[in-house]
């Protein structure tokens, strides 16, 4: 602990990016200690024992994020920061059909591989993402699936891809944002190519066949928009617990609902809609997966630290609600630094601005929203 001088007080702990910085200024200004020894002890804070997967491993929950394999390899700050921070991990892109079939007779599983063998290598666990999605589908899917065919290619991939990672992964994403309310049927489904080429039983082949083909695995439906109080979230979380009651019902296995949680700062905040939508799915004896976190800040104006602020909130917010459910095991967040972040294409800022929206900055350093990722972890049991 570094005590205090006369231009400054040194905090013991600092619980933002921002007092540390401050505090680190003032302890080099004084010229007591060098830059080397401040980075060091700011890799300190947010490593090993305070570490978001320790913090999370210490309240029995699964922290993580999303991977790609390539950055795995290439970028050693990725890898460390990915090995250092979570206990689960899931594939952005390497586990999806446009990643696994490049061609009607061919799978490529080296990439989504190198990602299990990495999470093996660093005690943590992984996540399928996807086996069944109306997006990410390659591009014979279109001249080769027909309505003749397309039962027994979806059950093949199933089964092929399941059974290869067969006893290897903590859960699968099984079907991937199946429910679109505006698509205006009785049952909600989205009007997909597989509800159109199979049938709306798909969801209940895709579950079925990925539990024949991997017993051991947690099966999961996974969407979005199901998170805010809003009449059509309402709506859609109306639909997703009606098919989850569906499935249930006719003892289709599943075992868990993935919330993506695709925030945007400044659009609404979550709420009692969605702490009912957990607690009926406990009553289902379902487990809750928070599997995409990210907080889009392309709506605010206002400065780097404003903004950070801002977006660190709300990711506490979120996580205070939902962990506060105990059938809420797990959150990943939709890639580890906002060098990557999928937000920087689809959700550009208007000002050109990189998004500032996840636990590490472009050059690897914890931001606003780490410490208030952390502190929501460490919440997680208080009385
Ligand atoms: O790999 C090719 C590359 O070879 C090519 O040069 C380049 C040019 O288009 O495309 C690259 O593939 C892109 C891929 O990401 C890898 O970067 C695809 O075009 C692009 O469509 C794909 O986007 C992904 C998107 O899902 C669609 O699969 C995003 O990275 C990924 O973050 C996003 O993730 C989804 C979840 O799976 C489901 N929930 C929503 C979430 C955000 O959309």
């Amino acid at each position: 602990m570094l005590s205090g001088y006369n231009r400054c007080e040194i905090m013991d702990t600092p619980s933002t990016r921002r007092q540390f910085l401050r505090q680190s200024l003032c302890v080099v200004a004084a010229g007591i200690l060098p830059w080397s020894a401040i980075k060091a002890a700011a890799e300190e804070n947010v490593s090993g024992p305070r570490s978001l997967r320790a913090h999370a491993q210490a309240h029995g929950l699964l922290v993580g994020c999303a991977v790609v394999p390539e950055k795995l390899a290439d970028e050693t700050p990725y890898a460390n920061t990915v090995a250092q921070q979570a206990n689960l991990l899931v594939a952005e892109n390497a586990m999806k059909w446009r990643a696994l079939r490049p061609a009607p007779d061919k799978y490529n599983f080296a990439p989504a591989d190198a990602i299990l063998a990495f999470a093996n290598a660093h005690d943590q666990g992984l996540r399928g993402h996807n086996l069944c999605w109306h997006e990410a589908l390659p591009d014979w899917f279109q001249t080769t699936v027909t309505h003749e065919n397309a039962r027994q290619i979806l059950t093949t991939h199933i089964q092929h891809v399941a059974g290869h990672f067969a006893g290897k992964l903590h859960s699968w994403d099984v079907v991937n944002e199946a429910i679109d309310v505006k698509d205006g049927r009785p049952d909600g489904l989205r009007k997909s190519p597989w509800l159109d080429l199979v049938g709306p039983d798909y969801v209940e082949i895709a579950f079925r066949t990925a539990h024949k083909a991997d017993a051991k695995v947690l099966l999961t439906y996974n969407d979005y928009g199901i998170e805010l109080d809003t009449p059509e979230q309402e709506q859609k979380r109306a639909q997703v617990l009606a098919l989850v009651k569906r499935l249930k019902s006719r003892h289709v296995p599943i075992h868990a609902v993935g919330i993506q949680s695709h925030l945007t700062a400044g659009e609404g905040i979550p709420g009692a809609g969605l702490r009912e939508f957990i607690r009926e799915l406990r009553a289902m004896d379902m487990q809750v997966f928070i599997t995409e976190l990210d907080v889009s800040d392309h709506k605010l104006t206002g400065s780097a630290a404003e903004r950070d602020d801002a977006v660190a909130k709300l990711y506490g917010d979120y996580l205070s609600l939902v962990l506060a459910e105990p059938n809420v095991k797990a959150v990943l967040t939709w890639g580890i630094t906002d060098k990557y972040t999928w937000l920087n294409h689809q959700h550009r800022r208007s000002d050109g601005l990189q998004q500032r929206c996840l636990p590490f900055d472009v050059e690897y350093q914890p931001t606003p929203v780490f410490f208030a990722m952390r502190d929501a972890l460490d919440a997680r049991r208080r009385p």
